[in-house]
């Protein structure tokens, strides 16, 4: 079996056998072979994304196990290592709607809470079809303002990353390049405050954009005022758009799974 770093290695965990905190889970081999391919990596810099089912319950799984030698070691153990650490963090903090984070397989394979529900992007994007209740941004920004208060910035507050569950509540996911300075974070940390000050401001500003276009009478002048972009927010944006949707992702190419998917369907891993 793979050694594993499990949730319940967390003070107050629970600790029975058949909870997902202290399941024992295959290698990343066999369990991505037992696993359905849900979305193909995107580019090399995003992770292959599955469904695995035990017991009758499924779980989610993003893995680098299948990229380039190179993509895993520069991306997928960053990435997918911080995103383990965070949602770590947010369960800590007792932060609602955001997945339990399950276990680190191989350094390159996330197990976490499955979300079942619909992305907030593709067919809910359209505000006038979709009449989703204006208690669910309400929710959302408060969902959003919680994280900041206690030192987590998203970085990544697009539609995509916003689930709205069966129930109709909003869940946020994707948090693989969130940072997380608690309050007391010592002042020499100054550049991680800093990224971490423009992320929430970055998080602000992609919030108030999508709430804009659906329920605009809901944000407050202040909310307004604090969401305007500076021109770090600016810069970052726009190196994002030409360099790495235009550049780096085009150019790091797509994965095995990616190009499969492309052609017709990506069998399980
Ligand atoms: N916890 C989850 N529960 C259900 N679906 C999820 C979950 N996490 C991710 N997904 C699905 O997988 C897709 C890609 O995952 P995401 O974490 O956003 O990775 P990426 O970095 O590639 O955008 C999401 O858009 C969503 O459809
Ligand atoms: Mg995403």
């Amino acid at each position: 079996m793979a050694t594993i770093r499990c949730m319940s290695d967390l003070p107050g965990q629970p600790n029975d056998a058949e909870s997902p905190e202290s399941a024992i889970w295959p290698r990343v081999s066999e369990l991505l072979a037992k696993s359905q391919l849900l979305r193909a990596a995107t580019s090399g810099g995003t992770a292959n994304v599955y469904v695995y089912e035990k017991n009758g319950r499924k779980y989610l799984v993003k893995s680098f196990a299948k990229h380039n030698f190179f993509m895993r070691w520069i991306f997928g153990r960053s990435t997918i290592g911080n995103e383990w650490r965070v949602l770590k963090a947010l369960k800590e903090a007792e932060i609602p709607c955001v997945p339990q984070g399950f276990a680190l397989l191989e350094d390159n394979t996330l197990i976490m809470e499955f979300i079942g529900g619909m992305q907030l992007g593709g067919k809910l994007s359209d505000p006038i079809k979709n009449n989703i209740k204006i208690s669910f941004f309400k929710e959302l920004m408060m969902l959003m303002k919680k994280c900041h208060l206690a030192g987590f910035a998203h970085g990544d507050f697009r539609r995509a990353n916003i689930l709205v569950s069966e129930d109709g509540r909003p869940w946020v996911i994707d948090w693989a390049t969130a940072t997380y300075c608690p309050p007391g974070t010592s002042k020499w940390h100054f550049l991680r405050r800093a990224i971490n000050r423009q992320q929430q401001l970055s998080d602000l500003y992609s919030l108030v954009k999508i709430i804009d276009d659906y329920y605009p009478e809901l944000i407050t002048e202040e909310e307004r005022r604090a969401s305007r972009p500076n021109w770090l927010l600016r810069l970052g944006r726009y190196l994002r758009r030409t360099f790495y949707r235009h550049g780096i992702k085009k150019w790091f190419g797509r994965t095995k799974h990616a190009k499969l998917s492309k052609q017709g369907g990506a069998p399980n891993a």
